[in-house]
């Protein structure tokens, strides 16, 4: 390699590790300037996070979507569905801290929940719907008859901490991806025909 190239090289790297770090950042851009709708999402290992875009997706994009951790403020948006991935037969503690915290200021503007589980790999029925929607997302938000899905998710080993990848092993669970974007798409579209029919 000529010293030229070597040194244009080095300097191009250089300048890419010096870019702000909010460039690399994930965000999502929704296709309105004055979004209306968010999709709030607790996640671990980002399965919830790419249901909650792609059910952004649905909606043509008008939905600003939001991981929980970074505490939003949803007092802006007239609309919000939320959901989240589940551990033990409940979403992430910080999703579930959020909906008590915000319960009075979300109740009415809730048109959405959704729960994405492994379900040891099996279809989901309406036991799932009854555990993860009813008994876990309706209580907490204190909201129901609102449109609502159970998706099946995905394991990625190298993403989940050691514990967790642990007590999954004991089950002899291998790496799996259920989750399906048209599916999620298709939720996103249900909730909007149900606000605006
Ligand atoms: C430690 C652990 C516990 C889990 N518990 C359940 C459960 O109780 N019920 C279920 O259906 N799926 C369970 N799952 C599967 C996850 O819900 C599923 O893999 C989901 O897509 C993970 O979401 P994430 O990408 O946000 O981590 C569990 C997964 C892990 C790692």
């Amino acid at each position: 390699m000529k010293k030229r190239d070597f040194l244009k090289g080095s300097l191009l790297t250089m300048g890419a590790l010096l870019l702000p770090r909010k460039i690399w950042a994930m965000d999502f851009y929704p296709t309105t300037s004055k979004a209306e709708w968010a999709v709030l999402y607790g996640t671990w290992c980002g399965s919830s996070r790419d249901a909650a875009a792609w059910i952004s997706e649905g909606m043509n994009g008008i939905a600003k979507v939001f991981d929980v951790r970074e505490n939003p403020d949803l007092s802006g948006y007239k609309y919000v569905i939320v959901g989240g991935s589940i551990r033990a037969g409940k979403t992430t503690p910080e999703l579930q801290r959020y909906l008590t915290e915000h319960n009075e200021q979300l109740k009415g503007k809730i048109k959405g929940l959704f729960a994405v589980c492994g379900n040891m790999k099996q279809p989901v029925t309406q036991v799932q719907y009854q555990q993860l929607i009813d008994n876990h997302l309706s209580k907490l938000t204190g909201v129901s008859n609102v449109a609502s899905k159970v998706f099946l998710g995905r394991i990625t080993w190298g993403l989940m901490d050691p514990d967790a990848r642990k007590q999954l092993q004991a089950f002899n669970m291998d790496e799996y991806d259920n989750l399906k974007r048209s599916e999620c798409m298709a939720f996103g579209k249900e909730v909007l025909r149900s606000v605006a029919p």
